[in-house]
């Protein structure tokens, strides 16, 4: 049996494909269907799932501001630097904007473990909104300032650390295996697909065993 057959076994009898199918779906989406909201009770469920992750010494530096009414999603998506790889883009069109964001913060200067307690659960809110037939995008690349504004006076004792945009997306985004040694640029094709070379197993893994 060879390595990838064995590997689909492995996933098979451990129930895992179902569950990479979710991962595989949980890609970045920059362009949503604007017009479809996603409601703030959904918005607040997501919240409330990542609360509810593992955080470094059990001490839950992260806070949640959630962006959803018009005006102030327009004001914070000005602070929004997108797809640093596409050149040709500079993010999403009116009618394709996030239509909610949720900010995460620290609870005033990040300590060592802060950023990993803030991976851990922004990947759970994107697998929970992927679950749900939502999508987001994950972005550390944001004027300060911006969100400073539109949060207002609870963000003046945090720090701000990850912006999730949110919506519906309108774009479809496959993952591609990538040869050893290959450019892992993500880009988009002439038929409007976004592609994201990922690491192949065996480039990944140092000490398997065998
Ligand atoms: C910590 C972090 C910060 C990111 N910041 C940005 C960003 O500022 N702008 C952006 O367009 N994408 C951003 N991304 C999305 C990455 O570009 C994306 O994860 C990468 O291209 C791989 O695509 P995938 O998420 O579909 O696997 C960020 C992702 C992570 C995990």
């Amino acid at each position: 049996m060879g390595d990838r057959e064995t590997l689909r076994q492995a996933k098979l009898s451990s129930g895992l494909l179902d569950f990479e199918d979710l991962v595989r779906a949980c890609r970045s989406y920059r362009r949503f269907r604007a017009d479809e909201p996603l409601g703030r009770g959904f918005l607040l469920a997501l919240v409330d799932i990542a609360r509810k992750c593992a955080s470094a010494a059990n001490r839950q530096p992260l806070r949640y501001a959630i962006v959803d009414e018009p005006a102030a999603a327009a004001e914070l998506f000005g602070g929004l630097r997108w797809a640093a790889a596409l050149k040709e883009w500079s993010g999403p069109v009116e009618g394709e904007r996030p239509s909610a964001y949720i900010v995460i913060f620290a609870d005033g200067e990040p300590g060592n473990f802060t950023w990993c307690d803030c991976g851990i659960a922004a990947q759970t809110i994107a697998l929970a909104a992927t679950e749900a037939g939502a999508g987001l995008c994950m972005l550390a690349s944001f004027d300060p300032k911006v969100v400073r504004a539109v949060v207002g006076e609870a963000a003046d004792a945090l720090t701000p650390l990850l912006v999730l945009a949110l919506g519906v997306p309108a774009e479809t985004s496959v993952l591609e295996t990538a040869a050893s040694g290959a450019d892992l640029a993500y880009w988009r094709g002439p038929d409007d697909v976004h592609h994201v070379p990922k690491r192949a197993l065996a480039d990944v893994l140092v000490a398997s065993g065998e």
